[in-house]
């Protein structure tokens, strides 16, 4: 099959590209290289890839209507692994528009690409952080989310409602996944491992919000390919219904939690670090960040159901995985 990646030279995209490639597909990733972060961690993810002689890279902004027309034009995909976006919830609220532009704008033109190019299964990224400050738990699909406390969240389920919108009046496959929490190596600078991870080394303190009193349900990277490369070949159809009651009901149209389904508290974490590290962190304690949530805790079931696959990389030893990379990869 022909397969196009989407933010290909990030955390996720490249983790998948790799586990892709060598299985018989052709791979085409694109990625805008955007500065949110550091480019050259980018560069590098992308450099990592260059000895695949199956996976091709293109610079494509999807926010670009006319490229991205022109991509699928050209290129006749079979299936697409859309994971391009900007991400971050305390970034969105200084810079709303970086949201509308990609992950918005960017999903649409995706949606019409896959539509007008016949594509026989979307998968995408949506988040955790659609269940806000939902108070039960765990989180699970059938959930309300109509209450999202950042716009980053906001564009997410945005993201979900557009594409039932499509595999209703299109009859186009898709399947949303929400992620949570992802770490492991070549991750995100922008998160708490990578940011604690560097503070501690350093010597220097650290900002831990909301006092430490938060917990997530974090997902290792390898957890997540996984899950995102069995979803692929769980096509959704129809439930052989015509009533619009339903997510599911008229549509090709599927929505799982990717999560390990076993929250941890920050403090935990910071522990796993420290023992990873192998040195004390000197943490200074902030309130809540707007927009962040205190918990998220995933209930995974409908996943397994789907693809008998539930992710199982415990905390301590994810966490000195990303340790072991991180010094590898900085020379520290
Ligand atoms: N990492 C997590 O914990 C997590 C959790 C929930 C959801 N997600 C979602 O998973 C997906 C991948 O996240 P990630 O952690 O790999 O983030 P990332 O920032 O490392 O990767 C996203 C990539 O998309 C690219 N990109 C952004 N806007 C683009 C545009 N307009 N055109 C082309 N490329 C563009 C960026 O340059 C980047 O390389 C995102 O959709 C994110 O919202 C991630």
């Amino acid at each position: 099959m022909k397969l196009l990646i989407t933010g290909m030279a990030g955390f996720i995209g490249h983790a998948v590209a790799k586990r892709l490639s060598g299985s018989g597909h052709r791979i085409v990733g694109v990625d805008n290289l955007n500065d949110y972060y550091d480019i050259a961690l980018k560069q590098a993810r992308l450099d990592d890839l260059a000895a695949c002689e199956d996976v091709r890279f293109l610079k494509i902004d999807l926010a670009d209507r006319a490229e991205v027309a022109a991509l699928f034009e050209q290129e006749r995909f079979d299936r697409v692994i859309h994971l391009a976006a900007q991400p971050g919830v305390r970034y969105s609220i200084d810079n709303p528009h970086a949201y509308v532009d990609a992950n918005l704008v960017g999903h649409l033109n995706v949606l019409e690409g896959c539509r007008h190019g016949k594509v026989e299964h979307l998968v995408y990224a949506s988040s955790s952080s659609v269940y806000g400050a939902n108070d039960k738990v765990p989180f699970a699909t059938d959930d309300d989310v109509d209450h999202p406390i950042s716009l980053y969240a906001a564009t997410k389920k945005a993201n979900e409602l557009m594409a039932h919108t499509y595999s209703h009046l299109y009859d186009l496959p898709t399947t949303g996944l929400r992620f949570f929490t992802v770490y492991g190596p070549w991750g995100r600078p922008d998160m708490a491992l990578f940011k604690f991870t560097r503070a501690v080394l350093e010597g220097r303190p650290m900002d831990v919000y909301n006092h430490g009193d938060m917990s997530r349900d974090f997902t290792y990277i390898d957890d997540i390919v996984e899950g995102v490369v069995r979803v692929l070949d769980v096509v959704p159809t129809p439930r052989g219904s015509t009533e619009v009651t339903t997510d599911t009901a008229s549509a090709p149209y599927a929505l799982y939690n990717i999560g390990c389904g076993s929250p941890v508290s920050l403090m935990d974490f910071v522990r796993a670090i420290e023992k990873a590290v192998g040195r004390e962190a000197i943490c200074h304690y902030k309130d809540m960040q707007p927009g962040d949530v205190p918990r998220t805790w995933a209930d995974t079931e409908a996943l397994y159901q789907a693809t008998g696959y539930r992710p199982q990389m415990p905390v301590e030893e994810g966490v000195k995985r990303f340790v072991d990379w991180y010094r590898r990869f900085y020379a520290v």
